[in-house]
């Protein structure tokens, strides 16, 4: 295989996101489109990858920096079109011999499989080849004019077109692969001379084939190459990689009874006969492991939930939690930063954050565990075999040791010796048969005011 190397277009300006933020930047499936197009190049075997960028917006640069190192970033000083563009890459590609794919920043879903099959054809039919997708809407979109062999002839842009260019649906993506070499000899060959007054990048297929290079388009989904330009087309993108990531978990052996209300992150990973009830959200960083239930209205982010587990209904796992086999959290149940250990179970309205929970212990309706002073957090650490009773209160730093119980309705500031039990609560006291005089007493005083 030929080494190969990826340009990333991002130094639009996304004026109509309509937001400070960086068009590139904004996530879908919980992970910025930029990243999208990084991971989708690092999984095609990219040694290089060069992202464009814009001087205007520090963030991506910094995003550049942070993820690929200085190396990647390039700066297009003024946006004078896509093929200017991936020109301002060519010194940072200095001395690359293989193959190179143009991606834009904007464009997130872009599988590696069909990318994969544009760098053959360029390893086989082609020099230059090109995605193309048949357009429910073409509109501004680049027409790819093919010959009677199927081979591109040339991308005509939409401003350029004529009325039988127009009538074309068959659409160019901008994902752009070639040969470095040819690519950079092409592009210094493209002028300005447009509609547009731009470097159009798709001018190369028409130099190529005056050179007698042969270029192809290869056929991909419109939703494949969907392009984000506004925040509805960010919607758009989302729900396109929601219905897919739904669509996998389904094939991969999770149950949804309305996948269409249960949310994905870019990462989730979630094992086979996992039930998963309507209306769940994940966040990113959530492993599942197999035959867990999840109930309805249940939230939850940067977890890891071994099997046999039961979640929910409405409850909320916070990053760092941790649930290992046959743990229960029940409903309206708030876990952060807490390892629960086997069989351990929460069953209603608690909030266990910072702590660890030992085997099989059970946390009573109502328990909090206090872990903020106003200034620091605290850890809880309740043994195995521990029985929490209901509205208890843990203020953190504390300890609770293996089989210990705590009486319900306890404030514990003290660590508990393992088999103990624990009150922290104002003693009992009985009268016998106050409340008959206490409603005698008020029975005789509603009677003489009646009486007035
Ligand atoms: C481009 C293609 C068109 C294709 C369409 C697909 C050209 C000339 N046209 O058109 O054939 O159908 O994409 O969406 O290539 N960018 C820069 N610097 C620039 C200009 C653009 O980095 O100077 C980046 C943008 O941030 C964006 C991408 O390149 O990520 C595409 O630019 P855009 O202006 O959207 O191109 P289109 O006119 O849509
Ligand atoms: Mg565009």
């Amino acid at each position: 295989m030929a080494d190969r190397a990826a340009i990333i277009l991002a130094a639009g300006q996304g004026t109509r996101m309509q937001s400070k933020l960086p068009k590139v930047l904004h996530p879908v499936g919980g992970r910025a489109m930029l990243d999208w197009l990084i991971a989708l190049a690092e999984d095609l075997g990219c040694q290089r990858i060069i992202v464009v960028a814009s001087p205007g917006t520090p963030e991506v640069q910094a995003h550049v920096r942070d993820t690929l190192g200085d190396q990647a970033l390039v700066l297009q000083e003024t946006a004078l079109g896509t093929g200017h563009a991936v020109r301002c890459a060519e010194t940072a590609l200095a001395g690359f011999k293989g193959d190179v794919v143009v991606l834009y920043g904007d464009t997130p879903l872009i599988p590696s499989s069909v990318v994969e099959a544009l760098f053959e054809q360029i390893s086989s039919t082609s020099e230059l080849g090109v995605l193309g997708f048949n357009a429910a809407d073409p509109g501004a979109y680049g027409r790819l004019v093919t010959g009677s062999d199927g081979m591109l002839q040339a991308i005509v842009e939409a401003k350029e077109a004529s009325a039988d260019e127009l009538a074309i649906s068959f659409c160019n993506s901008g994902v752009m692969a070639a040969k470095a070499g040819l690519l950079f000899e092409l592009l210094a060959a493209v002028t300005n001379d447009n509609v547009k007054g731009e470097y159009y990048l798709t001018d190369t297929v028409g130099l190529a084939r005056a050179r007698g290079a042969a270029c192809c388009a290869v056929n991909c989904e419109e939703t494949d190459v969907l392009g984000v330009n506004s925040r509805v087309e960010l919607a758009q993108a989302e729900a396109a990689f929601q219905q897919r990531r739904r669509e996998q978990a389904i094939r991969d052996g999770v149950t949804m009874i309305a996948p269409e209300t249960v949310f994905f992150s870019y990462d989730t990973e979630i094992q086979t006969d996992t039930f998963i009830e309507p209306n769940v959200v994940f966040g990113t960083g959530v492993r599942i492991a197999s035959n867990v239930r999840i109930g309805a209205f249940s939230h939850i982010q940067q977890a890891v939930i071994s099997e046999d587990c039961e979640i929910g209904p409405f409850a909320r796992l916070r990053p760092g939690s941790v649930m290992s086999a046959g743990a229960k959290i029940g409903n309206f149940v708030e876990m952060k930063n807490t390892q629960l250990g086997p069989g351990a179970k929460a069953n209603h309205l608690a909030y266990l954050g910072d702590s660890e929970i030992g085997a099989e212990s059970n946390i009573g309706a109502g328990t909090i565990f206090c872990n903020y002073d106003g200034f620091r957090k605290h850890r809880t650490i309740v043994g195995a075999g521990a029985f929490v009773g209901s509205n208890s209160s843990l203020v953190a730093p504390v300890r609770i040791g293996d089989g210990a119980m705590i009486g319900s309705g306890s404030v514990v500031t003290q660590d508990v010796e393992p088999n103990a039990l624990a009150l922290g609560r104002a003693q009992q006291t009985v009268k016998s048969g106050w409340a008959s005089r206490f409603r005698d007493a008020m029975t005789a005083i509603k009677t003489a005011r009646s009486k007035r």
